[in-house]
Order: C-alpha cells, then sequence, then structure tokens
C-alpha cells in the first residue's frame, strides 16, 4: 500500500488550478447511457473512481478514452445493463448507473453497493424514486433487478434531500412519458450540473439547485460536449490547508458561490479570502480563532465533505469550537487519528468538543476514508515533524495526485510505494 511522507511546518504558497468535480463527472458519465453516439466531457479529473466508472461503462460495451481531462465515451455500442458485481464493489457511485440503464434498456441488474466507512449509506429513496416511475423491483440476496417496458412521470417527495437517490431518479425521468415533478430534492451544485448536461443533450428539466425540480420527458437525447464545474471539495480543501499552515495560496477556476458557507467559517475564524471571479485568494498569517458552532447538513448548509478538514483548522485554533456531524453515522473516525498528532478531541455521539491546541506534532496515521484522508495530510502539513499517513487508496478516490499538486505549492510531500516483491 503507497503511503504519504510528509516534512510539516512550511506555509502553503502560490497558485493552483482546480480540477474538475468528481461528484459532477461521477453521474454525468452515468448520464452519457441515455445517449446514442460519442459524447466529449472535459475537466474529468484522473481519479480511482472516475476509473472505475469508465471500467464499468466498458463493461457495459462502450469505448471510453480519458486523456488530459478529456473523456471520449462512445455509448452506442452498449449491449448490456449488468453491472457486474466485483466492479460495483469497488465503488458505491456504480448505483448512479441504474436510473440511466432503465431508462435505455427497460432493464438493471446492479447490487446493493453496501456500507461503507463513513456510515449505512442505504439505497431506499434510490429504489422507492424508480418505483414510483413505474419500475418493478426485485431483490435477491444482493442482486436487485429492475425492469420497466416504460417509465411514466410521477410526483415524488424525498424523505430527506439525498444527493445520489435526485441525481437517479432526474437521470430516469427524462425519458420517462410526462412530468416528474421532484419535491424535497436535494440542491448542490452537482445536481445543477447533471441539469446542464442533460439540458444539453436535449432534455427539459427545471429547477435543479433548487428543492423543487420538473422533468419533461423526452422521446431520446442526443450526444454532446460538455465541460465538468470545478471540484469545491477540492477547492475547500486547499483553502483550509492554505490557513492551517498560515500560508497565502491562489486557486484558479473555482466557484466562490458553491463554497459560502465554508467562506463564512473561515473568515468568522480570522482567515483572509478574496474573490475575484474564478480565483480565490486564501491566506492567514495568525492562529485561527475557534468557530462555536458547525453543522453539516445538506447543501447550501457546511458540506460534510469539508467536516473533517474544517477540524484541522480548529484543533488549531484558540478557544473550544463545536463540530456536529449530521449527514452520516460514522464519520467522525478521523478524531482518533488527529488525537494522535496531538489534537485535543472529545467527541459525544455525532458531536465533536475540540479544545485548539497551539500546534499538532508528526505521528504515523492511517486515511480512514476519502476526505479524513484529505485532513490528516492537512494535518501533516501544519504539524511539527514528519507525518507518514497509510491507506491513501481513499484519498486517490478523490484527489487528483494529491502530492503533486501540494508540492506546487511548496510542501515537502512525498509518495512511497513499497517494493515489488521480485526487486526485493
Ligand atoms: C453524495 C456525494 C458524497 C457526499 C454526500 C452528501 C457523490 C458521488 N457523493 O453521496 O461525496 O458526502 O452526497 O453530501 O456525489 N440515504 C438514505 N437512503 C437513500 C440514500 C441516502 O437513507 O436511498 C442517506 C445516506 O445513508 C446518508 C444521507 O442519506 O446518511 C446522505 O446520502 P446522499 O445524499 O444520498 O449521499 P450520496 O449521494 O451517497
Amino acid at each position: 500500500m503507497d503511503k504519504l511522507v510528509i516534512e510539516g511546518g512550511r506555509p502553503l504558497s502560490g497558485t493552483i488550478v482546480i480540477q474538475g468535480a468528481k461528484n459532477a463527472a461521477l453521474p454525468i458519465l452515468a448520464a452519457s447511457m441515455l445517449a446514442y453516439g460519442t459524447i466529449t466531457i472535459d475537466h474529468v479529473p484522473k481519479l480511482l473512481d472516475i476509473d472505475v466508472m469508465l471500467n464499468i461503462l466498458r463493461e457495459l460495451g462502450c469505448r471510453a478514452e480519458h486523456t488530459d481531462g478529456r473523456v471520449i465515451l462512445e455509448t452506442e455500442s452498449a449491449h448490456t445493463s449488468h453491472v457486474p458485481e466485483a466492479l460495483m464493489r469497488q465503488m458505491r457511485s456504480s448505483i448512479f448507473l441504474m436510473g440511466p440503464l432503465l431508462a435505455r434498456f427497460g432493464e438493471v441488474q446492479v447490487y446493493q453497493p453496501g456500507g461503507c466507512a463513513i456510515g449505512e449509506r442505504k439505497i431506499d429513496l434510490h429504489l422507492q424514486g424508480l418505483q414510483a416511475l413505474g419500475a418493478e423491483i426485485e431483490e435477491s440476496g444482493n442482486r436487485i433487478t429492475c425492469r420497466a417496458e416504460k417509465l411514466y412521470g410521477a410526483d415524488i417527495h424525498l424523505s430527506f434531500p439525498s444527493v445520489g437517490a435526485t441525481e437517479n431518479i432526474m437521470m430516469a425521468a427524462v425519458l420517462a412519458e410526462g412530468r416528474t415533478t421532484l419535491t424535497n430534492a436535494a440542491r448542490e451544485p452537482e445536481i445543477a450540473d447533471l441539469q446542464k448536461f442533460l439540458n444539453t443533450m436535449g432534455a427539459k428539466i427545471m429547477g435543479a439547485g433548487t428543492d423543487t425540480i420538473t422533468i419533461d420527458g423526452v422521446e431520446s437525447l442526443s450526444p454532446c460536449q460538455y465541460q465538468v464545474i470545478p471540484d469545491r471539495i477540492v477547492t475547500g480543501t486547499l483553502m483550509v490547508a492554505a490557513a492551517a499552515t498560515r500560508g497565502q495560496v491562489t486557486l484558479q477556476n473555482t466557484n466562490a458561490a458553491h463554497l459560502s458557507s465554508l467562506i463564512h467559517v473561515m473568515r468568522r475564524a480570522g482567515v483572509q479570502i478574496t474573490v475575484d471571479g474564478d480565483i480565490m485568494k486564501v491566506g492567514s498569517s495568525t492562529r485561527p480563532k475557534a468557530v462555536e458552532r458547525i453543522v453539516t447538513s445538506p447543501y447550501p448548509a457546511f458540506p460534510t465533505d469539508l467536516q473533517s478538514q474544517i477540524m484541522v483548522l480548529l484543533a488549531l485554533s484558540d478557544g473550544v469550537s463545536v463540530l456536529k456531524e449530521t449527514v452520516f453515522e460514522g464519520r467522525l473516525k478521523h478524531v482518533d487519528e488527529l488525537s494522535r498528532m496531538g489534537a485535543d478531541i472529545r467527541v459525544d455521539l455525532n458531536a465533536a468538543f475540540i479544545r485548539g491546541v497551539p500546534r499538532l506534532y508528526g505521528a504515523t496515521v492511517e486515511a480512514t476514508d476519502l476526505r479524513a484522508g484529505a485532513a490528516l495530510v492537512i494535518a501533516g502539513l501544519a504539524a511539527q515533524g514528519k507525518t507518514v499517513v497509510e491507506q491513501i487508496h481513499h484519498i486517490d478516490r478523490g484527489y487528483d495526485q494529491i502530492e503533486t499538486m501540494l508540492s506546487r505549492l511548496g510542501a515537502r510531500i512525498s509518495r512511497y510505494s513499497p517494493v515489488p516483491k521480485q526487486l526485493i
């Protein structure tokens, strides 16, 4: 297993262009199955999760190339809607294929993606939505088969604004007969991006980005060229890293409107942030101030995907902060690892009580999930001494060569891969 070795204590400084958003690219790649022909998608980051999605699409019969941020996908040759279990297990987001494959083939076979490190992650809302559009669902062990000769528009109310369920239902409803109205929909920017992509292919969707989405079914979609939005979580990760190391960075290809809750919290902590079009400058030269209370919730509230990263800034702040996680039940595992680096954090149910310390110290720590891994990297950059982050395959799921990106900002960080046995 690869690991990252970080010599901490150096302020980050310099300019970085932010990668395209993983969480926008994944549903967009799945939605491409709704059209027949060649689809070109730009700003697709080079990540493990994207590789898995492209492998699944190849397995279904598509041709897919990914070079220099551009994916060229030929979907006409797709001939099956059965997603292999082994690939499904590699990535939860393969569940996004349910809606588009059902709409295209009238049948789809997938497997329960199961829980993961951050929580149970059920798919009941995805299934209820597809059922409402007319699908028959059969579950046998881990296997789920959905069938519908034809899908019909429906009024669907989500009991929780799930991002994935909103996207899956949108993708299935695009080719359904009649109008679908989705209420209590998730409002994340990636959903608005999916709407824009589908509408570019000829869909008639309105309202994504608000809690009510209306989808008027169309007969067919046409291939298109599209560019994915910037990754707000990677942007946020670098913003926190700049502040935690008391550095000064310039981030290009950003959308500050997608990060207003983080910007608000960081400004309260005393971090300087300026925005000029798609350029953001983030810097700090003093110890951050504690922020009384932060609660993660669906967009536009504070994102769960930045909870572990902001915790590092709060761990170094002057005062006591409370950080509450309400989206995923198991997403405070990084607390133990941060404590090994000298953080003073107590967990009570889903809340972390953080008493800031003047500094963290390097240690050997383990990434328990993608964003927790990113948080440990930030902690390592800010800490005194050497930090080793293990299990970094989690980090590779969402950050395109994190060590290269941070080295460009002056960090001392290297990746170590185990020596293959035959070379020993
Ligand atoms: C997406 C993001 C992920 C982010 C999350 C919340 C992608 C690829 N991933 O994940 O990075 O952390 O949104 O912002 O876009 N739930 C149910 N039943 C369902 C679906 C969800 O109970 O059918 C629950 C989940 O268990 C979880 C909560 O709803 O507790 C949020 O999940 P959801 O919004 O669906 O997240 P994902 O789409 O999986």
